[in-house]
């Protein structure tokens, strides 16, 4: 495959060789070929190669590249003020009252700089607030890298390397855990692996202090579950004494056409979590629960975070917020995510190996599979790097790599998206 790069076939990139260098060989780069880019703008970024791209990975500057607001917000309280949190100042307080009213479940909020960050402070709240230890999670999930929060990712069913973890496989309608279930017999078939993990941490000695899910089940490919798996699930977390932490690092914010995921499972969590685009590429990252919840972490704790509930996080935080109400992005998320997911699913049949396209406002994944029905992890590889090269910039995603991963911008301008079906259908029309 010919790829478009500063250095077309003549040999390694030198950037890449100084990035191996500087960074120790093994930094994940994306593509065939290393993209280098130089600009971004809204939904646009731009290649050293002089080429525009479409972002359609994005994930943190939801509100688009380079914002004026954010850029200006962000200069403006840099130039003012920028201090630690233990000073009174009006803009972190306000991105909280901002944050916990939007979640309506929430009361209260603790600052930090990423989602691994909030993640682990999410973990700690459940196990002050339950008195036990265990947490149960997908078995195809990532919610972090630190030691605690990497011991949740990836972790198979049934694994009892942490003492304290347990997996359950991720619901989903596609392969269901047992062939030929579907509806409510296939929910509580995913209920009573949920219910043996739970049987399990208890028997172990370590209690079960919460069930920690993406609503939308990101990093699982975005399956699509059982309706009634959510609620079911809550049920009988609640009936066990555990807490349910919602991980809305890249489900909330409006990127499922809601402002958060928890609003389309149906799913009441106690604990909330949310990151990247939180701060349009500042580290901003909050875990907010009920006010109770929050002060006993705050009282065993005493928890401090250099960098975070600063008036530089509050200022921006505050003003990506008014950004996504003031433009309507979660709206036209959930308008133009349907459009382009419908728009996609018309090619199933048609598009050679296309098996499934599902996912929810400007967050979708599109499932390749080989002549035989296995997931063809090297195709969605290939499409992904084709596409690149017809200027989208998408990424793989899924349980088994096997899915063209599209989270553009909320504010991808439509005939953005249209072009983007246009490259789907010629990079596509072979096997
Ligand atoms: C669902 C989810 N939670 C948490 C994290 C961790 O966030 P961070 O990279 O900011 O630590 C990620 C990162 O990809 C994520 O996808």
């Amino acid at each position: 495959m010919t790829g478009i790069s500063a250095t077309p076939n003549s040999g390694p990139d030198p950037l890449v060789e100084r990035r191996d260098r500087a960074f120790g060989r093994g930094a994940k780069l994306f593509y065939d070929e290393p993209l280098h880019l130089v600009r971004g703008e809204g939904a646009s970024l731009f290649g050293a190669d002089g080429r525009r791209y479409v972002d359609m990975y994005n994930n943190v500057p939801c509100v688009g590249h380079a914002h004026p607001r954010i850029v200006d917000a962000m200069a403006r309280q840099q130039a003012t003020l920028n201090t630690h949190s233990r000073y009174l100042s009006e803009p972190a307080i306000a991105l909280a009252e901002r944050l916990t009213a939007l979640q309506r479940v929430t009361e209260s909020a603790v600052f930090s700089c990423s989602g691994t960050e909030a993640i682990e402070i999410a973990m700690r709240m459940a196990r002050m607030a339950t008195g036990a230890r265990g947490i149960v999670c997908s078995d195809h999930t990532y919610h972090g890298n630190n030691t605690v929060v990497g011991a949740l990712t990836n972790l198979p069913a049934g694994d009892k390397r942490h003492a304290d973890v347990r997996s359950i496989p991720f619901p989903e309608t596609l392969r269901p855990l047992v062939p030929g279930l579907t509806g409510e017999a296939l929910a509580d078939a995913y209920v009573a692996r949920l219910l043996a993990a739970i049987e399990d941490l208890k028997a172990g000695g370590q209690g079960f202090a919460a069930l920690i899910l993406c609503p939308i089940l990101a990093n699982e490919g975005l399956p699509d579950i059982p309706e009634t798996f959510m609620a079911k699930a809550a049920a009988l977390v609640r009936e066990h004494g555990g807490l349910i932490i919602a991980d809305e690092v890249q489900a909330g914010y409006g990127r499922s056409g809601t402002w958060w995921g928890y609003d389309h499972v149906g799913l009441t969590p106690d604990i909330v979590v949310t990151g990247k685009p939180m701060g349009a590429g500042l580290p901003l990252a909050a875990t907010t629960a009920k006010r109770a919840v929050v002060e006993r972490f705050r009282a065993e704790t005493r928890y401090f975070n250099t960098f975070a509930a600063s008036p530089l996080q509050g200022a921006v935080g505050c003003t990506v917020l008014d950004v996504i109400k003031e433009e309507g992005l979660v709206e036209h998320a959930r308008t133009l995510g349907a459009e382009l997911k419908a728009a996609l699913r018309q090619r199933l049949g048609l598009t050679p190996g296309l098996l499934d396209v599902r996912g929810k406002g400007l967050f979708l994944a599109a499932e390749f599979v080989d002549a035989d029905g296995n997931p063809d992890a090297p195709r969605a590889f290939a499409l992904v790097c084709a596409l690149r090269e017809n200027g989208f910039l998408t990424s793989v995603d899924g349980a088994f790599n096997n899915c063209v991963k599209i989270r553009p911008p909320l504010v991808l301008p439509r005939e953005d998206a249209l072009a983007f079906l246009d490259a789907f259908d010629r990079v596509t029309a072979h096997a």
